[in-house]
């Protein structure tokens, strides 16, 4: 199988301008690439997670169970008829957020967040990327960066960034600690031709790593 690349990071970090240059240098390089995006837009389970994301004024623990419950079916369909077909057809698979992200956005606090990372890890169904590279764009500059871009969803405002940012430090730092680990290569800023330069030359390697 083709490996498998996943990228998170709070809204605004950069995570599609970075799958999109990505993909366009590894294409350059030969190598076959599906980006795809969780939540899918492909099942009812993501529709319905739109318009709760569009419509909710407030998250509150009851919501966010059932988006816990609502991502789990809709990140199965994807793995099962989108990341796995692609990998066996030999793609490098891109996708922007998985279960991380509903750690980090889901958790109303760190311990909380670490149970979910948890939970999935111990899922047999759920496979794990070769790699994860984190945006960690500062708060303030991904809001810039969101507002200008579109209207902004029920997760968008500097409080409610600020505690998600500040989950996903908690979950990178705490995941060399489960037995199954997870490459993690983490950006900080705005990132650069270099940087994409590099990342993708990563990720061609992994793919020579994996044909051998
Ligand atoms: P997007 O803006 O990257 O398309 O993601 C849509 C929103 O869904 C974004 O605010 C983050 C949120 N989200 C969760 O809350 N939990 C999840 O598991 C995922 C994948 C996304």
């Amino acid at each position: 199988m083709a490996p498998f690349i996943v990228f998170e990071g709070i809204d605004g970090s950069g995570k599609s301008t970075t799958i999109h240059e990505i993909s366009q240098r590894l294409s350059a390089r030969g190598i076959a690439v599906e980006s795809l995006r969780e939540p899918t837009e492909k099942t009812d389970a993501s529709r319905e997670i739109r318009r709760i994301l569009r419509t909710v004024r407030e998250v509150t623990p009851q919501i966010s169970k059932e988006l816990l419950d609502l991502f789990f079916i809709d990140r199965l369909w994807d793995i099962n008829n989108q990341i796995i077909p692609s990998l066996r057809a030999g793609k490098v698979v891109l996708l922007d957020r998985y279960f991380f992200s509903t750690a980090a956005y889901q958790a109303d606090s760190d311990a909380r967040a670490h149970e979910i990372v948890a939970t999935y890890l111990a899922d047999d169904r759920i496979i794990l990327p070769e790699l994860i590279i984190f945006l960690n764009l500062p708060v303030d500059e991904a809001l810039r960066r969101v507002g200008t871009r579109r209207e902004l969803d029920v997760f968008e405002t500097e409080t409610r960034l600020n505690a998600i940012a500040a989950r996903y430090n908690s979950i990178f730092s705490a995941l060399p600690q489960h037995k199954k680990t997870v490459a993690v290569d983490e950006r900080r800023g705005v990132l650069t031709a270099q940087d994409f330069e590099e990342l993708s030359a990563r990720i061609a390697a992994l793919v020579v790593a994996q044909k051998k």
